[in-house]
């Protein structure tokens, strides 16, 4: 390189590397502002999602809790048990008539009802107050001749 060419080529030399000098911490500060900015927009938008599905799930389970406990006895039984025990009669299940002889307690009754046993499905899925509701219904079918 001549002196004449390392002369003229200064200029923009030094410009290139004064501007190099602010690209750095330009560079830097952009990242900085871009990654706070989509951390706390991120985060916003999380807790805003969160939010929703949490309020969702709320209505859901008070639905669903309210839509059991509103289930009468009766309509359980003809639900879950009418089609094996028809009116509490032998039908693909024996008669209901003296299920107090093998379930004497409403626990033992519960536990088996809960359980289910061969043919006969379990009933998990009913509420506590269902459960109660079913054995109110249970004790009170009669089978007149
Ligand atoms: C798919 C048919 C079926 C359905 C549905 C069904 N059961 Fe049964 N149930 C049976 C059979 C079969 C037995 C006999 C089980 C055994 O002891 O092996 C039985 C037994 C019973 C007994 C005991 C009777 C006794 O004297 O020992 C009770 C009580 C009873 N079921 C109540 C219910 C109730 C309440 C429901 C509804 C929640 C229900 N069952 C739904 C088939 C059914």
């Amino acid at each position: 390189m001549s002196l004449f060419e390392l002369f003229t080529s200064f200029p923009s030399n030094f410009k290139r590397s004064q501007d190099s000098t602010y690209q750095l911490p330009l560079t830097a500060l952009f990242a900085a502002a871009f990654a706070l900015s989509t951390t706390t927009l991120s985060g916003c938008v999380m807790s805003e999602e969160m939010k929703r599905i949490d309020a969702v799930k709320k209505l859901q389970q008070a639905r669903d809790e309210s839509g059991s406990t509103n289930l009468t006895g009766e309509q359980i039984f003809i639900r879950n048990c009418n089609t094996c025990h028809p009116g509490g009669r032998a039908g693909m299940g024996p008669s209901l008539e003296n299920f107090g002889k093998d379930y004497p307690t409403d626990d033992k009754l519960k536990a088996f009802l809960r359980k289910g046993k061969g043919m006969m499905p379990s009933q998990e899925r009913l509420s506590e107050q269902e459960m109660d509701n079913l054995l109110t219904y249970l004790h009170a079918l009669t089978f007149e001749k």
